[in-house]
């Protein structure tokens, strides 16, 4: 099992989360459940936060990748710790909305907003808008026209880093369909346009290469190619841009080989190449950005199963059947994610017995971990998978019509509700 702050086994051998039992939790608010634990949350904003205060002379701010993990109580955690959010569709623009969470703190992503998106986007007043192609800069100027407003921009620039990630996830190339080139003078034109466009102002840059990265080698280095860009912007126009999003990507530990990085070392190496850089450029340090998604939630969450067969095909596997699947976990069956599963209410036992983690959806691909070693299950068995906490609720489908699970928050041995579990009245809901 990997070990966390969060994480204990309590006398009757069960398997805790932020001090609760976690078989009562499945008791209580039933299964399949997510789990989140509310101060690893609040922890990791800190640790995003303080290393730009520590390392950055306090000049950024940590924006919180609300595509992980949206609902309005997680948008109310990141206002009060004083992050950012990073919204890429009218739903969850809608939801910080809901939540009250300040607008000017908002950042519109998307490659693909909507004109609705958009003055819905104006119309709350977010903060800034990541502009990503030169139709979307147009459509900026007239919807901000028409209201008499200035949409601020920041340009998503592809900087052509390669950051070793899973092919599908990898956004920081070239045939990406994110954002302006760098390589071609695609960038380059969209700043020369959006100059020009009397109610668009452009603040700044913004880059994502890439989710689930290791190694901080390619985030200096995103850096470093969008400064060598700012300061050609300077010299070429005599405009600075003063505001640098580096995106998020910052991987987490899913099984017990991952080695992340402590949250807080990232800004410790990127901002002394940013100084660096500045400081030979003769160009003020730009205000910074961190956005990051899965780390924020990622080990915070974990989900909870019933164990409903256990089928043994001789010599080939066993299958283990749990009463969800793919549809509150599509990560195996589109990434081949490696995931640390156990039985919850055998946590003191040895993790000793071979199996293959499948969901109830009526699909052969419909698996949750395949040949992962956990203790010896049983039909009513708990099983949990750790780390679900990002891209799980987010990505969750009704395939099947299975109802998406509730989600619990948990704080040192207290339990709540902050998202129902579905019934089937929800899933005819928009039937006619
Ligand atoms: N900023 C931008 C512009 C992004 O596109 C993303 C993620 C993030 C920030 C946050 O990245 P994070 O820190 O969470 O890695 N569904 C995939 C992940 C897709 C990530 C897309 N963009 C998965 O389940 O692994």
């Amino acid at each position: 099992m990997i070990t966390s702050e969060s994480f204990g086994v309590n006398a009757e051998g069960h398997l805790t989360i932020g001090g609760c039992d976690s078989v009562k939790l499945a008791e209580t608010f039933g299964t399949p459940l997510y789990v989140m634990d509310e101060n690893v949350i609040r922890k990791v904003c800190r640790m995003y936060q303080g290393s730009l205060e520590k390392y950055y002379q306090g000049k950024g701010q940590a924006v919180y990748a609300s595509k992980a993990f949206s609902c309005k109580e997680m948008c109310r955690i990141v206002a009060e710790e004083g992050l950012g959010l990073d919204v890429v569709s009218g739903g969850e623009l809608y939801t910080a909305k809901a939540a009250g969470f300040p607008a000017e703190r908002v950042y519109f992503h998307g490659n693909n907003k909507t004109r609705d998106e958009i003055k819905f986007g104006l119309e709350f007043g977010v903060g800034h808008f990541v502009a990503d192609n030169l139709e979307e800069l147009e459509l900026l100027q007239e919807l901000a026209a028409e209201r008499n407003q200035t949409a601020k921009i920041l340009l998503r620039i592809k900087p052509g880093v390669d950051a070793h990630t899973h092919e599908f996830i990898r956004t920081g190339q070239i045939d990406s369909k994110f954002g302006f080139a760098l390589e071609n003078g695609e960038a380059k034109q969209a700043v020369q346009k959006a100059l020009q466009l009397p109610n668009v102002q452009l603040i700044g840059l913004h880059c994502h290469i890439g989710s689930q990265i290791f190694d901080v080698a390619p985030f200096v280095l995103a850096a470093e190619l969008l400064l060598d860009f700012m300061k050609e912007i300077r010299d070429e126009t005599g405009t600075l841009l003063k505001e640098l999003n580096l995106g998020g990507g910052y991987g987490i530990k899913y099984v017990k080989e991952d080695t992340p990085v402590p949250y807080d070392q990232y800004m410790q190496i990127v901002s002394e190449a940013i100084i660096k850089r500045c400081e030979a450029y003769q160009m003020e340090i730009p205000y910074v950005y961190m956005e990051p998604g899965r780390s924020i939630v990622g080990e915070a969450g974990v989900t909870l199963y019933e164990v409903g067969s256990v089928k043994t095909i001789p010599n080939i596997r066993t299958y283990v059947s749990v009463n969800g699947g793919m549809t509150d976990n599509p990560r195996y069956a589109l990434y081949h994610a490696p995931y640390t599963a156990l039985i919850a209410n055998k946590a003191a036992e040895p993790a000793d017995f071979c199996a293959t983690i499948a969901g109830k959806c009526c699909e052969s691909g419909d698996l949750i971990q395949e040949n992962t070693m956990i203790q010896k299950p049983q039909a009513g068995d708990i099983l949990a998978v750790l780390s679900t906490g990002a891209y799980n609720y987010s990505m969750a489908s009704n395939y099947n019509r299975n109802p998406k699970p509730a989600v619990v928050m948990v704080r040192d041995g207290e339990a709540r509700v902050i998202v129902r579990r579905e019934t089937y009245e929800d899933l005819i809901r928009c039937d006619v």
